[in-house]
């Protein structure tokens, strides 16, 4: 399963997929890795042998133009996932119709709740004691699309932003690896429902 990781930040799911799948047996192939800007995931990336790519939005003349090179540099790997971890931009319906159905993204809330950019700091806000990460696959609205796994994570008395954070992403680098491998594998064995791929897996 050719796939292209688009990223914004510490890499550290990333980092998770290429020490799980990527050298092994796993049917999941990194061919690339794409970012928004310059950041620790693609250093990862590039430590690991993998090529990578950054679009910026401050070198388009708008939204719509920096989607447009973004699929451009997405497609010319030829995909069959387009694996969002931890890329914190939002693409436009017409990116998304570029890759049907083969969009998945990693969020650190239990979703539907808790959308958004401050998943683990809203949590916190309204009191919840069960968080966790959702992966799901990405439709043109924001974290709404279907979910393809969870895991639950308790939220501590002495939790802060950052510990809680902390405790989601070890939680949420297995899911991923796990999600994606049952989809990598259900591809090889017959091309189907992505659902029903992870379903199968567990
Ligand atoms: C993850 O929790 C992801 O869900 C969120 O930002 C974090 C990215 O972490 N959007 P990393 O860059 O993979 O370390």
């Amino acid at each position: 399963m050719r796939t292209v990781v688009l990223v914004s930040g510490s890499g550290t799911n990333l980092q998770a997929m290429i020490d799980a799948l990527h050298h092994g047996e796993s049917p999941v192939e990194i061919a690339a890795v794409g970012a928004d800007r310059p950041c620790e995931g693609l250093r990862r990336a590039e430590a690991a042998g993998i090529e990578t790519f950054v679009v910026a939005p401050g070198e388009h003349a708008d939204r719509a133009q920096w989607n447009r090179a973004l699929e451009r540099e997405v497609a010319a790997r030829r995909p069959d996932r387009v694996v969002f971890a931890g890329f914190m931009r939002i693409v436009d319906a017409d990116f998304v119709a570029a890759f049907p159905g083969r969009i998945v993204n990693t969020h650190p809330s239990l979703l539907p709740s808790f959308p958004g950019a401050h998943a683990v700091r809203d949590a916190l806000a309204h009191g919840v004691k069960i968080t966790g990460a959702t992966v799901h696959e990405v439709v043109p609205d924001v974290d709404a699309g279907p979910i393809l796994a969870q895991v639950a994570v308790p939220i501590g008395a002495q939790d802060t932003e950052e510990s809680l954070h902390e405790r989601i992403k070890t939680a949420e680098r297995q899911l991923l690896v796990d999600t994606l491998d049952a989809l990598g594998r259900q591809r090889a064995a017959s091309p189907g429902d992505a659902r029903a791929a992870v379903r199968k897996a567990r």
